[in-house]
């Protein structure tokens, strides 16, 4: 199964991302998470990513792409993979779409977790991630067991360089204006699926489980 995660910066897509990874045996692919990795080990592609993700702004196109098609071309994705930050343009979009009908596929689905830019401005500030391997908390609501540790992997968690509250304004301005087009791409494509994100984590799962598998 194919699936590509929608919403704003802050809607959930990582944490229900993870959960679907989990649930049908598939990876989960960040580009967010690809780029925060590659500027804690300090690489040429790190350098570039940070000095736009720090304003809130995209990672140009070409940049983003290059680095998408060669994680899923790895073998691991072969029966699928669930895409979380991508695409986020309407050019990411048509490369994905026509990269994946060229192998004679499609993308099943387009999750769109839907959240008011009100409730995401209060969410930033609580989010800790995990840079190791891409986990996300809440100090209320999604604490770790032990305040500071990542539950997976045991490795520190940090607030994100870009939730700051100035940041995450351009972040949604970014949002609204460059990637919320893709929900009507898709939904022209029949693809589409919306859930309300506002709910508790567990719900919001419950909920695109019975969308994915009606
Ligand atoms: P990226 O890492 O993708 O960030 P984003 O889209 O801004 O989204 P977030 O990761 O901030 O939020 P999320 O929706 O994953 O929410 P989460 O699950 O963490 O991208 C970062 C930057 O990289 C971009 O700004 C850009 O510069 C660059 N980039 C990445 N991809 C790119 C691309 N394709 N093209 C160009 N540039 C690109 O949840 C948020 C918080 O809420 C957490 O604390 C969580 O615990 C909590 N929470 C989650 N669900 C709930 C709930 N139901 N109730 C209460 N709390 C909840
Ligand atoms: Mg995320």
């Amino acid at each position: 199964m194919k699936i590509i995660m929608l919403g704003a910066p802050g809607a959930g897509k990582g944490t229900q991302a993870k959960l679907i990874a989990e649930k049908f045996g598939i990876p989960h692919i960040s580009t967010g998470d690809i780029f925060r990795a590659n500027i804690k080990e300090g690489t040429d592609l790190g350098k570039e990513a940070k000095e736009y993700m720090d304003k809130g702004q995209l990672v140009p196109d070409e940049l983003t792409v290059r680095i998408l098609l060669d994680r899923v071309s790895k073998d691991d994705c072969k029966d699928g993979y669930v895409l979380d930050g991508f695409p986020r343009t309407i050019p990411q979009a048509e490369v994905l779409d026509s990269e994946v009908a060229k192998m004679g596929d499609k993308i099943d689905f387009a999750i769109d977790v839907d959240v008011p830019d009100e409730n995401i401005i209060r969410r930033m500030g609580g989010r800790r991630a995990c840079l190791k391997c891409g986990a996300t908390y809440h100090i209320e609501h999604v604490p770790p067991k032990k305040e500071g540790i990542c539950d997976t992997c045991g490795s520190e968690l940090v607030l994100r360089d870009d939730d700051k509250p100035e940041t995450v304004k351009n972040r949604l301005e970014v949002y609204h204006k460059q990637t919320q087009p893709l929900i009507d791409h898709y939904s022209r494509l029949n693809i589409l699926r919306t859930v309300d994100g506002t709910q508790d984590v567990k719900v919001v799962f419950d909920n695109i489980v019975k969308l994915l598998e009606a």
